[in-house]
Formats: structure tokens, C-alpha cells, sequence
């Protein structure tokens, strides 16, 4: 169990810095462009968001406020996203877990979804896209299903089976326990839950606003950003 778990910790991290390669490739390409090139970025804000794929706060949160904050926002922030929430773990006398996620196996399958999604696709933007449009209130049931996949994959120019293997597969309940490990490190129980830089985030109506708020030096997003405008308007 312990080799699994190492084992499947190298191969994260190995993805993780593969991705890190190719964002330190996509900035050198924009800086030819970019003729504030000699400014410093300013350092990242880490944005950790715990959710579980079922749970109908999460979902408004992902479409009222995640997607144009992911959108808007991506190049700023270090967002990491825990497909997880609230499961219950049974230890079996046969020395095996069971587990029991707060709106059923449905969701448990959905959190997969999440998880695979998040280790196939390369481009982790365009990973947190995918999960956010498998969340969207506009899916039908409850989202996150195979039905979503096919449909979200496939306006995105992905191939659903990919994703969906992985989360049938031992690859899938890997991630899933990588994800449960992760939020109970941070005794998350209700959910969504939001930390920003380390802290707890008290979530407000207009959480786009709140995160501006951490750049003390605005950053382009975020100068012509009104709260009390809609996306169209602000997009102008
Ligand atoms: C990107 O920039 C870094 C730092 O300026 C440099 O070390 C690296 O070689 C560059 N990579 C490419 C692909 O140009
Ligand atoms: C452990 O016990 C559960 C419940 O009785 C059973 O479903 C499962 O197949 C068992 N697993 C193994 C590896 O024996
Ligand atoms: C990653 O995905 C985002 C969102 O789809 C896109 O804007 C960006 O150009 C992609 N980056 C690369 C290197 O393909
Ligand atoms: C967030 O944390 C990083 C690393 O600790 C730090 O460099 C940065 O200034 C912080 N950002 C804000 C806006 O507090």
C-alpha cells in the first residue's frame, strides 16, 4: 500500500512539474509580445478550493463565481482544486476502506471525473475549465456524469474516454484517495471551502472582488472590475 501511495506521489509530482515546464514556455513566448515584459509579475496568490462534484452550493459557486474567476484570473493565480468533500472512510475487518460520499456513489464517481481530469489534461487552466463546466448548473441531474463529460469534452476538443477510463479504473480511486488524504490534512468538513494564501476564506457575494483585493498593485483583471456591473459590462 505504502509503495502505491509512493509511487503514485512521484507520478504526480512529476506531472506537476511537467506542467510548470510548459507554463515557463508559454510565458517566454508571451514576453515577446508583451512590452511590459521588464515588470516583475507579482508573486501568486495560491487559491485552494475544496468541493465534492455533487453538492448544489459548490455548484453555484463554480458557475455565479469559479469560472470567471478561473477565465479572468488563471494567469495570477496558483489554484489548486480537491474533488473530494464530505466521505465517509470504513475500515473493513478485511483491512479495505468502503467509502461513502455525502450525495452517493454518484458523486463518488463524479469526484473521479474531477481528479482524471485534473491528471490528463495537461493544460491544468484548461483542466479547471473542463471540472467547472462538468459542474455548471446548466447540467443536467446533477452534473458531473458521463453525460457531462461527453458534452464538456467535446466543446473543448477532448476525448471523454480518457477521462472516464481512469475514473472506472484503479487510477481513479488512486487520485480520489490522494484528494481524501489532501482535504482531511486540512480537517475540511463543509464544503466548498476556500483558502487564499493560507488562510480560511470567508466566502462573500462577490468573491472575484475579494481576490482583487489581495493585489495591493491591481492587476489588469482587475482594474476595470465592478462588482455592481455584470460580466458583459465589466468585459468592455
Ligand atoms: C525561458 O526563460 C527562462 C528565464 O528567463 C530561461 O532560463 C529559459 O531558457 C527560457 N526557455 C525558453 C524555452 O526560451
Ligand atoms: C472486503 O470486504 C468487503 C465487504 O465484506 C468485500 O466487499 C470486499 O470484496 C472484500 N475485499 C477483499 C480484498 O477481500
Ligand atoms: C491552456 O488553456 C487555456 C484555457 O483554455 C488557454 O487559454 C491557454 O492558451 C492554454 N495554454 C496552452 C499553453 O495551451
Ligand atoms: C501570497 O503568498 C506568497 C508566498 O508566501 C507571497 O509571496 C505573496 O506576497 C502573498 N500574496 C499576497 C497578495 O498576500
Amino acid at each position: 500500500m505504502e509503495t502505491i501511495i509512493y509511487l503514485f506521489l512521484v507520478h504526480y509530482f512529476t506531472i506537476r512539474a511537467l506542467a510548470e515546464t510548459n507554463e515557463i514556455t508559454e510565458k517566454n513566448e508571451t514576453k515577446l509580445f508583451d512590452e511590459n515584459a521588464d515588470i516583475e509579475k507579482p508573486p501568486k496568490l495560491n487559491i485552494k478550493y475544496y468541493y465534492e462534484s455533487h453538492c448544489p452550493y459548490c455548484r453555484n459557486f463554480e458557475t455565479d463565481h469559479f469560472k470567471q474567476i478561473i477565465e479572468k484570473l488563471h494567469d495570477y493565480l496558483d489554484i489548486q482544486t480537491y474533488p473530494y468533500g464530505n466521505v465517509n472512510r470504513l475500515h473493513l475487518p478485511n483491512n479495505t476502506f468502503e467509502y461513502a460520499c455525502q450525495h452517493g456513489p454518484e458523486e463518488c464517481y463524479g469526484n473521479k471525473l474531477h481528479a482524471c481530469a485534473l491528471d490528463v489534461i495537461k493544460n491544468h487552466t484548461a483542466a479547471l475549465l473542463f471540472n467547472n463546466c462538468l459542474m455548471d448548473i446548466s447540467q443536467e441531474n446533477k452534473g458531473s456524469d458521463d453525460k457531462a463529460a461527453d458534452k464538456c469534452a467535446s466543446n473543448m476538443g477532448y476525448d471523454s474516454n480518457v477521462i472516464k477510463e481512469c475514473a472506472l479504473g484503479e487510477k481513479g480511486s488512486e487520485l480520489f484517495n490522494y484528494y481524501g488524504e489532501e482535504t482531511s490534512k486540512h480537517k475540511i468538513r463543509g464544503v466548498p471551502k476556500i483558502w487564499i494564501n493560507g488562510s480560511k476564506y470567508e466566502r462573500s457575494h462577490d468573491v472575484m472582488g475579494d481576490i482583487c483585493k489581495y493585489f495591493l498593485n491591481p492587476i489588469p483583471p482587475c482594474e476595470n472590475y465592478d462588482s455592481t456591473k455584470n460580466d458583459e459590462e465589466n468585459d468592455k
